[in-house]
């Protein structure tokens, strides 16, 4: 097989084009962005989030590690505005509304301290969005999310909001390095962003999860990314097109 020898057949679009132009979000619809470690995952979701959100919809993101300068820059040239709980602040809440909030619980580096509050402060920002409506949820990591939290993770919150938010315009978006050990509700989004990877067992994962599109081809290109391009899947339109960096 010769390498890019898909390429001519799939449709390429840059960064700000696709992101402005190709990009059609509903509030409610889910979005799932898949890519390994370092993948651009983050930098491409808040692309994404900086067209999406708004004052009157606005986006929530869940900020599990230390440091990540990633979403510092993006969140400040978004204009999020970070708070250390939920609900922010009275302060917080009279000034004018943000397109986005950034949820970062303060971390003390005790994982037992940091963990619980984290669960705490995520899951009231989960309930209170599901429960409200028209809100964007973005787990960069939702595998940490779903996972790694005290006493089961947020898993049953997650899942609610991707089977029950829709209706309420309330999108989760979820970002993770392994199309593995997360919600099997994310790979249904309507909106599936996958980065490349070098593993062949993730690339046949991948194909699985796009067989609305074409197994085969996805497995093939997903194999053939150059770093920070990402192949794009529209799941209720059955299309797909290339992400360029
Ligand atoms: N399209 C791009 N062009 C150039 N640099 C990029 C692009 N996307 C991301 N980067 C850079 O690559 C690095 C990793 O990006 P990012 O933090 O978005 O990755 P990630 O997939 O979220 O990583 P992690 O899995 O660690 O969370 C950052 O320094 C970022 O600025
Ligand atoms: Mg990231």
């Amino acid at each position: 097989m010769l390498r890019n020898d898909w390429r001519g057949d799939v449709m390429h679009y840059g960064r700000r084009e696709f992101v402005r132009e190709v990009f059609d979000y509903k509030p409610g619809q889910h979005v799932t962005v898949l890519a390994p470690s370092g993948g651009g995952k983050t930098q491409l979701s808040y692309q994404l989030l900086k067209e999406a959100a708004s004052p009157e919809c606005p986006a929530l993101v869940f900020v599990m590690k230390p440091r990540d300068e990633t979403v510092t820059r993006f969140s400040k040239s978004a204009r999020f505005r970070t708070v250390r709980q939920w609900p922010p602040s009275l302060r917080d809440r009279l000034k004018t509304k943000p397109p986005g909030w950034v949820v970062w619980p303060e971390t003390t580096f005790d994982p037992d301290i940091d963990e619980s509050r984290q669960k705490a402060v995520f899951r009231a920002a989960i309930l209170d969005s599901y429960k409200r409506g028209d809100r964007i949820l973005f787990g960069d990591e939702t595998y940490s999310l779903e996972n790694e939290l005290p006493q089961g993770g947020l898993k049953k919150e997650v899942r609610t909001v991707h089977t029950k938010g829709r209706s309420m315009e309330c999108g989760m978006w979820v970002a993770s390095q392994r199309a593995a050990w997360i919600s099997r509700w994310s790979y249904q989004a309507h909106h599936l962003f996958l980065g490349g990877d070098m593993d062949e067992d993730a690339q046949k994962r991948l194909g699985e999860i796009a067989a609305a599109v074409d197994k085969a081809l996805v497995r093939r290109i997903v194999a053939d990314l150059e770093e920070f391009e990402f192949l794009y899947i529209n799941r209720n339109e059955r299309t797909m097109c290339i992400v360029e960096p």
